[in-house]
């Protein structure tokens, strides 16, 4: 079995989703043969050879908007159009993760996918969304407050492994949601004053 691990964040380095992907990984029978691909920087030959032999695509992602990152969608697109030329019968699994407390704001997104899976001509298989994605920056998943999420992880590689559909599964980190609130506050305070703007700046209504 040949797994395409895609990661549709537009970060470089130190994603969520590549972190995600990651620890997936690591659950992966080692027999399985992989291929990584980030849609940024993918070039078109390189993308369509990962694409071309893959039977299953993971395909992550960070949510945007309630829905994909534009770069992505341009890129599913190109399968939709023949430019990316999928294996017949490949079956797409689904990590999304969001900044948000709840994971249930991936809905949208998991629809799009699995239309997009209609279009294409594509499987579907499973999703696991990932509320308070930020959370896997800061936090190993070995620890507990992470355990719901390092859980999910390990049942969505026994579908993947087996290429089972499975219900698809939304997860948070163990963590209440004032203090995951409080402490995205105080991370965008400082990301704002290292950029020099003052609180005042971030109250102050655009226009
Ligand atoms: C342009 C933009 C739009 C976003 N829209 C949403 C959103 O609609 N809902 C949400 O919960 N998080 C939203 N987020 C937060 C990201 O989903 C979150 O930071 C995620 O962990 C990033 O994952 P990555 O590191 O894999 O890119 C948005 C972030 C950006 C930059």
């Amino acid at each position: 079995m040949k797994i395409v691990l895609i990661n549709g964040s537009p970060k470089t380095k130190r994603s969520i989703s590549g972190t995600l992907l990651g620890a997936l990984s690591e659950h992966l029978p080692p027999e399985a043969e992989r291929a990584q691909l980030h849609v940024i920087g993918a070039g078109g030959a390189e993308a369509r050879a990962a694409i071309a032999g893959a039977d299953v695509w993971v395909l992550a992602f960070p949510l945007y908007i309630d829905g994909l990152p534009s770069h992505l969608i341009r890129f599913l697109e190109r399968a939709v159009v023949g430019e990316v030329v999928p294996k017949q019968g490949a079956v797409v699994y689904t990590l999304v993760n969001n900044g948000f407390y709840e994971p249930e704001q991936c809905k949208n997104a998991v629809a799009a996918v699995k239309l997009f899976c209609n279009k294409a001509g594509l499987f579907w298989g499973q999703a696991v969304c990932v509320g308070a994605g930020p959370m896997a920056g800061f936090m190993p998943l070995e620890k507990r407050p992470m355990a719901p999420v390092a859980s999910a992880l390990g049942e969505f590689a026994v579908s993947i492994s087996t290429v089972a559909t499975g219900e698809d599964l939304y997860v948070r980190p163990n963590v209440a949601r004032f203090l995951y609130v409080k402490s995205a506050h105080a991370g965008w305070k400082k990301a704002a004053e290292k950029a020099g703007f003052s609180l005042s700046d971030l109250r102050r209504l655009p226009g």
